[in-house]
């Protein structure tokens, strides 16, 4: 089980590169590479552990995948798929759930194990399910398995009750191959779904409105199989922002994108800290101890969940009392406590946080429960004396591509064993 040891060792200094945004983004173009008998390349997808998963999963199926040279991921669907997705797989890795609307509109069938809760909450799939049913599929869940089967999928206009970065991307990806004409109003508008939306156009797909809340797709015969980049990894950036706010420092990161951000950019602006964009990224400066200011999640432009917890480590240091809003999962403050173990202040009640600012932590063995989790228990330990060790880091490993190599980068005395 990989361990990470954190010691603090003064301000942030130099430049990254952001790493392309594989669990974000890249796992849903892998599953949508199902969509086309042919071979496409995924390039920019570092090997973070849920690549594995997802590369395991297209094999169970039936898809050639190779894990080429330099980050690039090659997925051959031409022949021979077993539209089945196993429960091992699903239950490690919920963004396996991305290959039911694929499946579906390649085979006319798909089984996939129903993905369960997990440790920042539940995580339903009803809106997937209803939105294909609309689609004019026969959805059939027992045993733990749903079984969707729909000769030709149809077009149809889909209301999400909740803008649903999954759900987005499962129905708009099957609809590029419907017949006649889909809409999805309330769609996610995260910056992952345009670009998956992109992939698709370049497949041959007519998808038109990603990014915004109405998403229009003109079903298409069929696709041709692309080479394409998948974009940066703005959680990647995010996490390297607050690092910077909790060391000091000053940092630049190539390749990443304001607007993907901005919301997360603002906050620190408000709380002290320099932030401005370069014609490469984003340049940040912090030379003062940060000023606490209230976080509230929401889907995208708001301020995303998955910077939740960093945004509570920093808090944790910062100067005076912030109540954080957890909006979007309904159990994501479990890495509190391993906080309030290196001595932070705070005190969580139901979706809210009340986090009091202490200045400096205190350097202890904790553990991580889930990808964000750990990252904010590794930034927190750049602001305690002594060591930190964040146990179960497997979790970071699942969406980070070597974040204690990044921090190293910037000069942060973090190592992985
Ligand atoms: N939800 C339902 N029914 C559904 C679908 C979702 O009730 O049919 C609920 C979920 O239970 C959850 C909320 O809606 O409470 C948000 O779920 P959403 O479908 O938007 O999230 P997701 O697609 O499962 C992706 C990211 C998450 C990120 C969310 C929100 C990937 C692989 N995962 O999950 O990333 O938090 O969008 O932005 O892209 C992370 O990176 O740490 C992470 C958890």
């Amino acid at each position: 089980m990989s361990r990470f040891v954190v010691r603090a060792s003064g301000p942030l200094s130099g430049t990254v590169e952001v790493s392309g945004a594989t669990k974000n983004s890249g796992l849903k173009q892998m599953a949508a590479a199902l969509l086309v008998p042919g071979v496409t390349r995924l390039r920019n997808m570092p090997r973070v552990s849920d690549l594995d998963v997802m590369a395991e999963l297209l094999r169970a199926i039936g898809a050639r995948v190779e894990l080429a040279p330099d980050n690039e991921v090659v997925i051959d669907a031409s022949n021979g798929l077993q539209p089945e997705a196993p429960y091992e797989l699903v239950t490690r890795m919920r963004a396996s759930i991305n290959v039911l609307g694929p499946l579906l509109a390649r085979c006319g069938e798909a089984r996939v194990a129903l993905p369960g809760g997990d440790n920042i909450g539940s995580r339903k799939v009803d809106m997937h399910l209803r939105g294909f049913e609309a689609m004019g599929a026969e959805i059939d869940v027992r045993h733990g398995f749903v079984h969707a089967r729909a000769a030709q999928l149809a077009g149809a206009r889909v209301v999400l009750e909740f803008p649903s970065v999954g759900a987005t991307e499962n129905l708009m990806t099957a609809a590029v191959l419907a017949k006649g004409t889909t809409v999805i109003d309330n769609a996610a508008r995260e910056p992952e779904i345009a670009d998956l939306a992109a992939f698709l156009n370049r497949m041959g797909g007519q998808v038109v409105g990603a990014g915004t809340a109405t998403i229009e797709i003109e079903g298409v015969e069929e696709l041709a199989p692309v080479d394409s980049a998948i974009m940066a990894d703005r959680v990647e950036a995010g996490t390297l922002l607050m690092a910077c706010g909790i060391a000091g420092g000053e940092i630049e990161l190539v390749g990443t994108r304001l607007e993907h951000i901005e919301i997360v950019v603002m906050k620190l602006g408000e709380m002290g800290m320099r932030v401005s964009p370069t014609p490469d990224g984003l340049w940040a400066r912090c030379d003062t101890r940060l000023s606490a200011v209230d976080v509230a999640t929401l889907p995208h432009p708001g301020f995303a969940t998955d910077f939740m917890p960093l945004a509570v480590a920093l808090l944790a240091v910062a100067n005076g009392t912030a109540i954080v809003t957890e909006n979007v999962y309904d159990g994501r403050f479990q890495f509190v406590d391993e906080l309030v173990r290196m001595g932070a202040d705070v005190r969580t009640e139901g979706r809210h946080a009340i986090v009091r600012g202490v200045g400096r932590l205190s350097g202890a063995p904790v553990s991580a429960s889930d990808v964000r989790a750990g990252a904010a228990l590794t930034l927190a330990g750049l602001a305690a004396d002594g060591e930190t060790v964040v146990h179960d880091c497997h979790h970071v490993d699942r969406g980070y591509a070597d974040l204690p190599g990044k921090l190293r980068s910037l000069g942060a005395d973090v190592t992985s064993c």
